[in-house]
């Protein structure tokens, strides 16, 4: 049990470790949550410090959700089944509510990529094609992050994975869409930022 408390806690601190912010603030000397979205993610990194930037936030963000699913397959055992998903939600909640940065964070997105295709790398593969083809066509990438965690759970129950993965997914599209409320009310007013509109350092 002790393990699995420290395992946990070392992925919320993991996933705490805002890249977004400590990029801007090495490259910009820039606060990223004064800009752009005011986001601390990979989008908004893209959106006010340019395309190299904002991959590698996107790639490192994405890092922080394997490493922290990993620590809780190398951990679990019988007893401990929960423990890879909850290590993988732990490291998303320490990238939305980074303790290192006042608990003002990201949406969390990049860290759920990790985390699930860590878990489930082929529902991550059929939802990412989905989330892709959307923001494409759309350019919205708030619509195609919302609508990739919501199939999460969906195409893990179709295709029958753990019960433990499943409602890992859930919980996974509830904090989503929390983190994105201020996006869906854009979306459906049609103010929201679209991908590659305005000049780099504007939304
Ligand atoms: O993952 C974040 C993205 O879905 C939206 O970011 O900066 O446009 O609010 P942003």
């Amino acid at each position: 049990m002790t393990l699995a408390i420290i395992a946990i806690a070392a992925s919320y601190l993991l996933g705490s470790v805002s890249f977004s912010i400590i990029i801007a603030r090495l490259m910009g000397k820039i606060d990223i949550r004064q800009h752009g979205s005011g986001n601390a993610g990979a989008t908004n990194t893209l959106r006010v410090l340019g395309k190299g930037p904002g991959i590698a936030v996107f790639l490192l963000d994405i890092v922080k959700g394997v490493i922290a699913v990993t620590l809780g397959y190398l951990l679990n055992g019988d007893e401990y089944v929960w423990l890879p998903v909850l290590c993988g939600l732990a490291a998303i909640i320490g990238h939305n509510w980074p303790i290192y940065f006042r608990f003002k964070g990201g949406k969390g997105i990049a860290t759920t990529v990790g985390a699930m295709v860590t878990l489930a790398p082929l529902a991550v593969v059929i939802a990412g094609v989905v989330a892709i083809l959307l923001i494409v066509f759309t350019r919205y990438v708030s619509l195609g992050s919302i609508v990739f965690t919501v199939l999460l759970p969906i195409i893990l129950a179709i295709g029958g994975w753990p019960a433990s993965y499943i409602w890992g997914g859930v919980v996974v599209a509830v904090l989503a869409i929390v983190r994105h409320r201020k996006n869906i009310v854009k979306l459906l007013n049609g103010t929201e930022n679209k991908l590659g509109s305005g000049k780099k350092g504007e939304p």
